[in-house]
């Protein structure tokens, strides 16, 4: 072992360092250069030394020979501030694996202590940090996964189960019918709170498919004993269910001759999202269904008119007053959107294309555009694009002529005298099964041609008045048609002068 600069002379230099040899000057010497500290194994024997090493003995520059370590026999460490080389270097041994190079240049195989780098403290904080780093970013986020959790599901109960007067709403005994008295008197006149139309949504047991259209299936359901129609939309017909569920909520729309509305919800469950119109269940389907089943009486013809035109006048009219409803039109009014309740009377269904009139700007609700419903139901002006949308009225008189071909639907199926006709669509000899719009408007726009309204009706009041008011409902010009509470009117009349009780 070279001892270079060793001694015990304490000279006037900045450096001091231990020094294992420096008997006289308490084991402490003083350099211009480092100082140096060793462990050697040779032999058998371990030996430690800590000395100084002068400046002129550096050499060369940046990896002093003095400093290098021999790999199974000697490990060096040079170091540059005071006292720096007490650290305890490690045994050599010949299986030690090859560390890197200390600061001081020498082959440094892992000396223990401080003052250079990557020894095994800091390996193994190299090592160990960001695996620790990881666990601990992997832990906060299974931490706010589970309170996103928590809080989405303590939030659902919430909507479900709260606030604390649902168990008024919504005590074991109340039946629909009770609920639906109960927000009638509450006075909100716009559908029952949310939260009890959710629950009531989730406890519904889904019987049997009993139709599908567009925007996708009716089911009956079943709620405390009682029927339930639900449609349930496919999640990308968001916007209609949204929109339909809207619509029936509007403030004071409820009517005996519009579909009652009791629920909508939204069920995610996790995947997709169902979204979920509840009304009442109507056994006898459509208006479409019950005339493809059976003919009707000549009361039955006229109560369905009445009923149809009630439903539709209360659509249409604004009430004024903070109890009041603004004008809405339907724009999809067809028998398959029109279903028949007991009592033989009409329920206006469907809202889901309907636009409101907001009264005080003249303005509608959304923005409507040009060409929805159904095309063998679309008035002339429609079929045209001649409609003027900028007005709320034009989407009633459109209204008003689609409900003239329903009225030629249930004509021409009242039994007079043993004789009725069979059902069928408004235009089925004039056009194809599935019309064209194109196809449509040579008929009614450019050929003008309407349903055939037959001599023979004119032999019997009821279907006279019918047939007038079909004539009256069907006029090019939109603004010459009949209000749907002229036509009430008019056949109100009709029914008192037949006797029938509504
Ligand atoms: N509340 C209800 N009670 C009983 N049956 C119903 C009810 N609502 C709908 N239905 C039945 O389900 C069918 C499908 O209704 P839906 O409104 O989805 O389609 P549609 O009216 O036939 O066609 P479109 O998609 O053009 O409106 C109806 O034709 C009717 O027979
Ligand atoms: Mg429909």
């Amino acid at each position: 072992m070279p001892v270079v600069g060793f001694g015990c002379p304490l000279l006037a230099k900045s450096l001091r360092c231990n020094c294992t040899n420096c008997e006289k000057s308490g084991f402490e010497c003083e350099t211009d250069g480092a100082c140096m500290a060793s462990t050697s194994f040779i032999q058998g024997r371990e030996q430690h030394i800590r000395i100084c090493i002068t400046s002129d003995h550096l050499v060369p520059p940046g990896q002093p020979f003095y400093c290098r370590s021999a790999e199974g026999l000697l490990n060096t460490h040079c170091c540059y501030t005071d006292y720096c080389n007490s650290v305890d270097l490690k045994v050599p041994s010949r299986e030690s694996s090859p560390g890197r190079r200390g600061h001081g240049g020498g082959w440094d195989p892992g000396w223990v202590g401080s003052g250079g780098p990557w020894g095994p403290v800091e390996l193994v904080a190299v090592i160990a940090g960001p695996v620790f780093l990881l666990c601990m970013l992997l832990m906060v986020g299974v931490f706010l996964f589970q309170h996103h959790q928590r809080a989405y599901s303590h939030r659902q109960r919430l909507e479900v189960e709260d606030p604390s007067c649902e168990h008024l709403y919504l005590a074991k005994d109340k039946t629909l019918q009770d609920l639906l008295y109960d927000m009638s008197t509450s006075g909100s006149g716009s559908g029952l709170p949310l939260f009890v139309q959710r629950t009531v949504a989730r406890t519904i047991v889904l019987q049997e498919i009993i139709g599908k259209g567009r925007f996708g299936e009716v089911w009956r359901g079943k709620w405390r004993g009682g029927d339930v129609a639900v449609k349930i939309f496919s999640s990308r017909e968001e916007r209609s269910w949204f929109r339909e569920a809207e619509i029936y909520q509007t403030i004071m729309l409820r009517h005996e001759n519009i579909l009652g509305f009791i629920a909508a919800d939204n069920k995610d469950n996790g995947t997709w999202t169902q979204l979920w119109l509840v009304s009442d269940y109507h056994e006898h389907g459509s208006l479409f269904d019950y005339l493809n089943h059976y003919s009707v009486t000549i009361e039955g013809m006229i109560k369905l008119a009445l009923s149809a035109a009630s439903g539709l006048a209360h659509l249409h009219m604004e009430i004024l007053g903070t109890q009041g409803k603004p004008g809405i039109a339907h724009r999809d009014l067809k028998s398959k959107n029109i279903l028949v309740k007991k009592n033989g009377m009409c329920a206006i269904a469907d809202l889901g294309l309907a636009v409101r009139h907001e009264s005080i700007t003249d303005t509608i609700d959304i923005a409507p555009n040009q060409r929805v419903g159904t095309k063998r139901y679309m008035a002339p002006e429609v079929l045209d694009e001649t409609i003027n949308m900028k007005h709320f009225d034009s989407f009633k008189c459109a209204d008003i002529y689609a409900l003239g071909l329903v009225y030629w639907e249930i004509a021409r199926r009242a039994n007079t005298g043993g004789i009725h006709e069979e059902y069928q669509l408004p235009y089925f000899d004039l056009v194809p099964s599935d019309p064209s719009i194109e196809e449509m408007r040579k008929v009614v726009c450019d050929q003008r041609l309407r349903p055939n309204v037959p001599n023979w009706w004119q032999s019997y009041e009821s279907l006279r008045v019918m047939g007038k008011i079909m004539r009256e409902c069907w006029y090019s010009n939109g603004a010459a048609r009949l209000t749907a509470l002229r036509i009430k009117k008019t056949l109100s009349q009709l029914s008192v002068e037949e006797d029938i009780k509504m």
